[in-house]
């Protein structure tokens, strides 16, 4: 495998840190010079002045200037710092320190699209250990950085670099410091950004269609000069930086840098091109496809760069020609994370001619971002091989602000009641900023209150969306409101998409539900659980939907409701059940889900009615995809979570028996190290209940590890966890199971549809899950990795014989011989994958 070389960021952020001190007003070599209307440098807690080498002067800001509202005046400066210091931009050396909410607020002159960059280094002081500081930063209306904090970096200076699209004629920065904690900033900038810098409308990937960014904000994550060297603000036409690109190339021996002289590079006379989009230094550089030799294998160029999954980004890709010698002599393939960006790309007939600058947009879809990596890649036309050759001259990776408005997590700025109400004047404007700000402030405090769950509204809370159903989400019907401030069409289809691809929840209207529901038809009722009440609901178009209605009555309900909504915001994948939305109009608490067409797995073992049993291989697909669900939940997020409720009427299936697992009101995160164990009123359910968590109240994955043991031997079985019907030593399945493997009869309590189909390795390799995962001890049991192991084999057994038998139907069921287990084949080298996706 390749090697996949990553820049640690803090060179990175060291490198634009130490240079982008140039800037906007120094001498750009083009004469496209541009003067912004709206030019703030602001040198934060610093006692006068501070004038760079570039020219610029960076004003300080006490605080009685108009800039700055700090409930504290905490100023500090370096005044012996010891690392490089001469290295670094006299910016860094000061600081100011708050202790509470402190904002500024610059006077815009001309609303759009502004650039903020944000200076930080935590210097040292005597009072405050900036290091330890943690805390976010908002503009109005958007996220800019959540809970950011230095503890892995302290010694890194950090620049971040942002565009923001200002609407009135006050823009605010806002630094909230978490609570016990401090905020700090070294040096701030807010300076007009030429309006055709950004379009308002790219091309989508996928699908390919316009996908509006007017109203999103930007962070600016990776600006790269193919095939050149670093250019920094001083020879920028606005003040931006270019780092090379070797270190982001997969394969270096896959490219070759090509060079002209700046001078020779034209920019095309209609001006959909200009100096300002990118300088010629960036336009007289490119990497270029390494071996031409048709007689070799052709490589494509690929560079890869880490990405945020659940963002969109912009890439904007800067072409120029500089090596042919003849037009129309270069056609090549541009691909952007394994996608088709630009099929057959032909510089010179989009230019006509040579050397001329061009460039183009995309924005990626969050779905596309596999592994955390963005991937550009240039590479041969695969319509013409004749044509071998393929170049890119510059890149530019920006972080588009999700649906929350956020550029940092999934938090909005505000509470939703402040949304939408931009269209007030005067005294009213100036109220409802006031009053956003508080909310944002509220908004924000209560996010990270850690007794959020007693809080008795979600208005804050955004949902995200399986990016894996983006598909189903574009068939959902009209957006008739979206309250979280994306941009409205006539047609509604692309804001539908817009919020698909941003990965996070539609808004739904109470009307919309109601309607949807035939306003909480009774017979439409599909589930019940302490919560309330699961309704089909049925949009306009004919989309099914599973909407959830809490019951505000119910305060254990409305904890678990909450619960579900925070888990799964965090939640994404394709074996665990996407939410699509909600609905908090009226007090209401709605949930809405995608509809599994096939309901829950239980129905379809024993008691659904005229359901066609399900074959050994689908049983086996969906414990598979149920341990796959249930091991990301483990392990895949951000922290463990325990689901505590894992049984066969939460596996739920869709129209392809696809299992998902569902209802994460009881999730609880699993504990940390520090904390070794969670104790909480028993939950969960009879039959399926973790012994030992009964003995020592300790909560643990392996308790849904033993969970998972019991609805295993369900599928085997077809029965009831729990029959109370049954003579005594029955009533139980995980004891009953249990006492008839280690009998080694399994065979007899098979479910009689499917006894004949199991191979008996198959057999054998799933019943060692079933009763591993059942030990009384959590830690003999396996974890949900181990099992979704098992349980691979297990299939790849069956079908391996299926395929010998060349029947289909497995082996007959006479010859399988339970206590024949030790003859069985030992699971060899060539293994299954165990991962999930
Ligand atoms: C500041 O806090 C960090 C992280 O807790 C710690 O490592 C460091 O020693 C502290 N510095 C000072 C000067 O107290
Ligand atoms: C984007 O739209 C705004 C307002 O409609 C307009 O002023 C601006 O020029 C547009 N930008 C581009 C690049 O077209
Ligand atoms: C600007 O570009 C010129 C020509 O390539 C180069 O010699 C000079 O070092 C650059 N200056 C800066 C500050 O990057
Ligand atoms: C291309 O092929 C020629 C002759 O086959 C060889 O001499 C040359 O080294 C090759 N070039 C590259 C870049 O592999
Ligand atoms: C280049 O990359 C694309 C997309 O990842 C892939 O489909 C194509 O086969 C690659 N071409 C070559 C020559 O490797
Ligand atoms: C993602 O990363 C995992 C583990 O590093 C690796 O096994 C897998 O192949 C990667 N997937 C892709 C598509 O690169």
């Amino acid at each position: 495998m390749l090697e996949w070389k990553r820049v640690p960021m803090f060179i990175i952020l060291y490198i634009l840190a130490i240079t982008s001190t140039t800037s906007t007003n120094a001498i750009a070599s083009q004469n496209d010079k541009f003067v912004p209307q709206d030019n703030y440098l602001i040198s934060c807690g610093a006692s006068a002045s501070v004038q760079l080498d570039d020219g610029r002067t960076f004003r300080s800001d006490p605080e009685s200037t108009s800039f700055l509202s700090t409930p504290a005046d905490i100023k500090i400066t370096a005044n012996n710092f010891p690392t490089a210091a001469s290295l670094l931009s006299p910016l860094y050396l000061s600081a100011r320190v708050f202790s509470d909410v402190s904002t500024y607020s610059f006077f815009v002159s001309q609303p759009g699209r502004h650039w903020i960059r944000l200076y930080f280094l935590p210097i040292p002081d005597k009072q405050y250990n900036l290091t330890t500081a943690t805390f976010s930063v908002f503009t109005d209306d958007m996220v800019l950085l959540h809970d950011f904090s230095f503890i892995a970096s302290p010694l890194n200076p950090v620049l971040r670099e942002y565009i923001v699209t200002t609407q009135g004629d006050n823009l605010k920065i806002i630094f909230t410091p978490k609570k016990d904690s401090i905020a700090f900033i070294n040096a701030i900038e807010v300076v007009s950004a030429p309006a055709s810098l950004i379009p308002n409308t790219t091309n989508s990937l996928p699908p390919q269609e316009q996908f509006d960014i007017s109203n999103n904000a930007l962070q600016v994550v990776y600006r790269l000069n193919m095939g050149g060297a670093l250019v920094t603000a001083f020879n920028d036409t606005l003040g931006r930086t270019w780092l090379p690109d070797a270190p982001f190339l997969k394969l270096e021996a896959a490219a070759k840098a090509a060079w002209v002289p700046p001078r020779t590079i034209k920019y095309p006379d209609d001006k959909t091109n200009t100096p300002l989009i990118a300088p010629a230094f960036i336009y007289s550089t490119a990497q270029q496809t390494a071996s031409t030799n048709t007689s070799q294998a052709i490589f494509n160029i690929t560079w890869e760069m880490e990405a945020e999954p659940g963002f969109k980004y912009l890439i904007r890709l800067h072409f120029c020609d500089i090596i042919s010698k003849a037009l129309n002599s270069l056609y090549f393939n541009v691909y952007i994370n394994g996608m088709m960006g630009v099929p057959n790309l032909d510089l010179s007939s989009l230019t006509m001619g040579l050397a001329v600058a061009y460039y183009q947009d995309f924005t990626v879809d969050s779905s596309s971002i596999i592994n955390s990596t963005l991937m550009v890649q240039v590479g041969p036309s695969t319509t013409d091989s004749s044509y071998t050759d393929a170049i890119l001259n510059g890149l530019e990776v920006m972080k588009i602000s999700n649906q929350a408005n956020s550029l940092d997590g999934l938090f909005s700025p505000k509470s939703s009641s402040q949304l939408g109400k931009r269209t007030l004047t005067g005294v009213g404007l100036a109220l409802a900023v006031i009053a956003a700000a508080l909310g944002m402030v509220i908004c924000c405090r209560r996010n990270r209150r850690p007794e959020w769950q007693k809080t008795n509204s979600f208005h804050s809370w955004f949902l995200p969306l399986n990016s894996s159903h983006s598909s189903f989400m574009s068939s959902c019907s009209r957006l008739s409101r979206n309250r979280f401030g994306s941009t409205r069409t006539k047609s509604g289809f692309s804001s539908i998409f817009a919020s698909s691809a941003y990965g996070i929840g539609r808004y739904f209207t109470f009307a919309e539900i109601q309607k949807a529901t035939k306003n909480f038809e009774e017979k439409d009722v599909i589930g019940v659980g302490g919560f309330g009440k699961v309704y089909l609901g049925v949009l306009e178009d004919g989309t099914k939907l599973a909407i959830k209605r809490g019951n505000p009555s119910s305060d254990q309900g409305m904890n678990e409701f909450l619960t579900e909504i925070q888990m799964l915001s965090k939640l994404r994948h394709r074996h665990l059940v996407s939410l699509i939305g909600c609905c908090d109009e009226n007090n209401e608490m709605i949930l809405v889900y995608e509809f599994m067409s096939n309901g829950p797995l239980r129905d379809h073992l024993y008691g659904g009615t005229n359901l066609k049993p399900l074959s050994w291989k689908q049983r086996l697909e969906i414990s598979i995809g149920a341990a796959k669900g249930l091991h990301y939940l483990h392990t895949g997020a951000a922290q463990g979570i325990i689901h505590r409720d894992v049984k066969t009427t939460n596996i739920l299936l869709d129209e392809n028996f696809v299992a998902k697992v569902a209802d994460f009101g009881l999730s609880k995160a699993a504990p940390s190290l520090e904390q070794t164990h969670v104790s909480t009123a028993v939950k969960g359910s009879f039959g399926y209940l973790d012994p030992e968590y009964f003995r020592r109240q300790q909560l643990t994955e392996k308790s849904d590890v033993y969970s998972f043991g019991v609805v295993l031997f369900e599928v085997l079985c077809a029965r009831p966890a729990i029959n109370p019907a049954l003579p005594r030593d029955q009533v139980n399945l995980a004891e009953w199971a249990l006492t008839w493997y280690r009998k080694g009869e399994l065979n007899k309590i098979i479910d009689p549809h499917i006894a004949g189909q199991i191979r008996p390795d198959s057999l054998e390799m799933f019943a060692e899950a079933a009763e591993k995962c059942l030990a009384d001890y959590g830690v003999d049991r396996p974890s949900m990795g181990d099992v979704l192991w098992k349980l691979e084999f297990a299939l790849q057994l069956q079908e391996k014989g299926d395929i010998v038998d060349g029947t289909g139907n497995g082996i007959p069921m006479k010859s399988f011989n339970a206590s024949g287990f030790d003859d069985m084949e030992k699971p060899s080298s060539a293994m299954p994958p165990v991962q999930g996706r």
